[in-house]
């Protein structure tokens, strides 16, 4: 008997070392430990071994029963751990999913309107040039022809800084200030574009906003006329809004400029819609700068870019651009 129980301690544990879940586990239990089983087998039968045999016998039967016992929880613990694991890799979260499932974001229409002007003008030869956000009244209104007493430095609503004298730091309240410091840094030929902010004291209503953006033009070259002007006017709103829209000049007023013009172009409606002003380099300007008007001449314009992406989308109103609604934002 002694030796039947050791073979069958032998073979428990062989069997509950190799099975591969729960389910083969408990029949198991039973098989090794269960009433039929060899040792409550062995158990029953002591009782009809002869007396000096029967403590060799229980302890025999004990340790087997031990022996099994320690093996099936080890094969439990082993078979648990297992599930759990299968468990968790279940109910992993895959994140890339929800990675793919989110929309990913894209540029503000303002921005791509300027990154589109930036790619027309670079394709027609300009560079792009930049200035502060903060100006002095020199580059935002003197250099510009604009002198103190000027009537037009009224016009421009300008938003002052209370920074130095009274009204002589300024958000620059148009790109023109960015033509000086090109000149006064860059000798002729000049040939660049200077989008960016700009800020007046205007209150926001359906066309207008306090801070808006613009981008600025400036040709310095020989032998420039209005001509190259117009031209480059009409190449520029041909590659950007395409051939059905129409530009006009109409004849107008700058201190920096002279002759100028303001500059429409066609609306879906029939209608026209202004975008800014240009015309050809006043001579004080280029003198203010060191460029000697003698021998160059120039044009320059500047224009409203979220006007632009206000027709480009036709919106209704321009303050959709800075209300930061995704759900108009998403659109485009
Ligand atoms: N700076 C002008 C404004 O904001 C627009 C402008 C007009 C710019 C004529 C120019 C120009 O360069 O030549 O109203």
């Amino acid at each position: 008997m002694i030796e039947n129980l050791r073979q069958v301690a032998v073979l428990a544990k062989a069997r509950l070392a190799e099975a591969a879940d729960l389910e083969t586990l408990a029949k198991l239990d039973v098989e090794f430990l269960g009433k039929k089983s060899a040792v409550a087998i062995a158990k029953r039968q002591i009782a009809a071994l002869p007396a000096e045999q029967r403590r060799d016998a229980g302890l025999e039967i004990n340790a087997t029963r031990a022996e099994i016992t320690k093996a099936l929880g080890a094969a439990r613990h082993r078979l648990e751990q297992t599930v759990y694991q299968k468990q968790l890799e279940d109910e992993r979260l895959d994140l890339s999913e929800y990675r793919h499932k989110r929309r990913p974001g894209s540029l503000h229409l303002v921005t791509q309107a300027r990154d589109r002007l930036e790619d027309v003008f670079v394709g027609m030869g300009f560079t792009v040039a930049e200035g502060p956000e903060v100006e002095s009244a020199w580059y935002n209104f003197e250099a510009l022809n604009i002198p103190e007493w000027h009537p037009a430095r009224g016009s421009f609503d300008t938003i002052f800084v209370e920074l130095g004298e009274p009204e002589e730091v300024m958000l620059r309240s148009h790109t023109s200030p960015v033509q000086i410091r090109t000149m006064e840094n860059q000798q002729p030929p000049i040939y660049i574009v200077a989008p960016g902010r700009t800020f007046r004291t205007d209150t926001a209503d359906a066309t207008h906003l306090p801070a808006f953006n613009q981008i600025e033009g400036l040709v310095v070259d020989r032998n420039i006329t209005m001509g190259d002007l117009a031209g480059t006017m009409d190449e520029f709103v041909r590659t950007f809004f395409g051939s059905e829209v129409k530009s006009r000049f109409r004849p107008s007023y700058f201190p920096f400029t002279e002759p100028s013009a303001e500059f429409d172009i066609s609306r879906p409606d029939g209608t026209w819609l202004e975008l800014g002003g240009c015309g050809m380099v006043h001579p004080n300007v280029l003198s203010n700068c060191g460029i000697d008007p003698e021998r160059w001449q120039g044009f320059a314009f500047g224009f409203g870019i979220d006007r632009l992406a206000v027709l480009r989308h036709e919106l209704d109103d321009i303050r959709e651009l800075v209300n930061n609604d995704v759900r108009f934002l998403r659109q485009f």
